[in-house]
C-alpha cells in the first residue's frame, strides 16, 4: 500500500530545501520499491497569504490524514505586522497533532570534522541526540502582552515531563546508555519538578546512567566536550536554543534534521533551521538538514529503514566528496547539491 506524505514548503528557503527533500524521498523510495504519494498545502506565511491564517483548516485536515508531514520552514519579515505570526501556525500544528517529542540528532562522521568551525579534535566522535519537549513550557503558557509589562507563563505537569522523559530513557537505552537531563533547577520551579520526575523514572531504566546538568553549563560543555553527551533531555525553550548551538558541532545550522512525534498519528519532519530570509531565493541554502529530515520521515514516520539508510549514506558520501554548499565551505548551490545527492540515491 502506498504511504501519503503532506509537504508544507512554507516560506523563505523552506520551499527550496523541501523540493530537494521530496526529490530525495522519491529517488530513495523508487530504489527500494516503496510507494509514496505527495500532496502540498499552504502553511506559515504562505498560509497567511493564501487564506489569511498561518495554519489553514484545510492544511490541518490534510496533515491529520497524512501518514507523515514534511515541513520546509516558516516565517520572515514580510509577516512582522500580520495579525498572526507564521510561527503561530507551527506551534498550533505541533500542538494539534500532539507532537510532544522532538528528536534532533547531531553526529560528526569520521572525516567530516573539518566542516565544523570548532577545532577538529574537539568535535571528533560527537554523536548526540537532543530530546526536546515540544508542546509545553513557555511556548504554550498564558501570555500577557501590555505596553508596559508582558509575561509568558511556564508550566509543566509531572505527566508531561514523564512522557518526554520516557522517550529519552528509551532512546538512551538503544544508544550508549547515557542520559543527561538539562534544566535550571537552581532557579525555576518547573525545573525542580522536571528533575524530580525524571529521577523517579530512573529505576525503571537500569541500563541507563542518568545525570543532571544546568542549562548554562550545558551550553558551555556542548562546544567544549560534545562527545561527552549521548542523549540530552530538556524542555521546550532550552531544547530550541541548545539545538541551534549543537548545529555548530556538526558544522552548520543547515545540516540538522528533526522528527516531531506523538503517540500514534502522523509525525512532522523538518530541518531545525528557519526560513533564512538573508539567503532566500538565492539558491544558497544547504538542503542537508531537509534531506536528513526526509530520512527521519522514512525511518520514524513510515518504518522504511532501508530507504532511510540509503538517504543517510548518500548524504554522508556527498558531504565527504567536498562538493557542498557555501555555509560549510563549498561552492555548490542548493539545487546542484540536491541533484548530486539524488544521483547517488539512484545508483
Ligand atoms: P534561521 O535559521 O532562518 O537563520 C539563521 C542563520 O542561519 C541565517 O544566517 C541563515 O542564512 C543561516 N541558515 C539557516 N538555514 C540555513 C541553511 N539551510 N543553509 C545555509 N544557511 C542557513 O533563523 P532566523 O534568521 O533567526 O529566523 C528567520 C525566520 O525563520 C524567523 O521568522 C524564525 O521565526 C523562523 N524560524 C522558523 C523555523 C521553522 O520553521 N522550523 C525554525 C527557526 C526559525
Ligand atoms: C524551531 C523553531 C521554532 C521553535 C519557531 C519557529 C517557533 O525555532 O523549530 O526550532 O522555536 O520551536
Ligand atoms: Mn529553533
Amino acid at each position: 500500500m502506498s504511504k501519503h506524505i503532506l509537504v508544507l514548503p512554507g516560506d523563505g528557503i523552506g520551499p527550496e530545501v523541501a523540493r530537494i527533500a521530496v526529490d530525495c524521498l522519491k529517488a530513495a523510495a523508487s530504489a527500494e520499491g516503496v510507494s509514496l504519494t505527495f500532496d502540498e498545502a499552504p502553511f506559515g506565511g504562505a498560509g497567511l497569504d493564501a487564506c489569511g491564517k498561518p495554519l489553514p483548516e484545510e492544511t490541518l485536515d490534510k496533515a491529520r490524514s497524512a501518514d507523515a508531514v514534511f515541513l520546509g520552514a516558516v516565517g520572515g519579515p514580510k509577516w512582522d505586522d500580520a495579525p498572526e505570526r507564521p510561527e503561530k501556525g507551527l506551534l498550533a500544528l505541533r500542538s494539534e497533532l500532539g507532537l510532544f517529542a522532538n528528536l534532533r540528532p547531531v553526529k560528526v562522521f569520521a572525516g567530516l570534522e573539518g566542516l565544523s568551525p570548532l577545532k577538529a579534535d574537539r568535535v571528533a566522535g560527537a554523536d548526540l541526540l537532543i530530546v526536546r519537549e515540544l508542546t509545553g513550557g513557555l511556548y504554550f503558557g498564558e501570555k500577557r502582552e501590555g505596553r508596559e509589562t508582558a509575561s509568558d507563563l511556564c508550566t509543566y505537569s509531572a505527566d508531561e515531563v514523564a512522557r518526554i522523559a520516557r522517550v529519552a530513557f528509551r532512546a538512551a537505552s538503544g544508544r550508549r546508555g547515557k542520559l543527561t537531563s538539562v534544566d535550571k533547577a537552581n532557579v525555576l520551579a518547573t525545573s525542580r519538578l522536571w528533575r524530580s520526575t525524571v529521577n523517579q523514572l530512573a529505576p525503571e531504566y537500569q541500563d541507563v546512567t542518568l545525570d543532571h546538568m544546568y542549562v548554562d553549563a550545558t551550553a558551555m560543555k556542548l562546544v567544549t566536550h560534545p562527545s561527552a553527551f549521548d542523549v540530552i533531555l530538556t524542555e521546550n525553550l532550552f531544547g530550541d536554543i541548545l539545538s541551534d548551538e549543537a548545529a555548530v558541532i556538526a558544522g552548520s545550522l543547515g545540516l540538522l534534521g528533526s522528527a516531531s512525534l506523538g503517540e500514534g498519528g502522523p509525525g512532522l519532519f523538518e530541518p531545525i533551521h528557519g526560513s533564512a530570509p538573508d539567503i532566500a531565493g538565492q539558491d544558497k541554502a544547504n538542503p542537508s538538514g531537509a534531506i536528513a529530515s526526509a530520512a527521519m520521515l522514512l525511518r520514524f514516520g513510515l518504518g522504511e529503514a532501508r530507504a532511510a539508510d540509503r538517504i543517510e549514506a548518500a548524504l554522508q558520501a556527498q558531504l565527504k566528496s567536498g562538493r557542498t554548499t557555501a555555509d560549510i565551505g563549498g561552492s555548490l548551490g542548493c539545487r546542484a547539491f540536491g541533484a548530486e545527492v539524488c544521483e547517488r540515491l539512484a545508483s
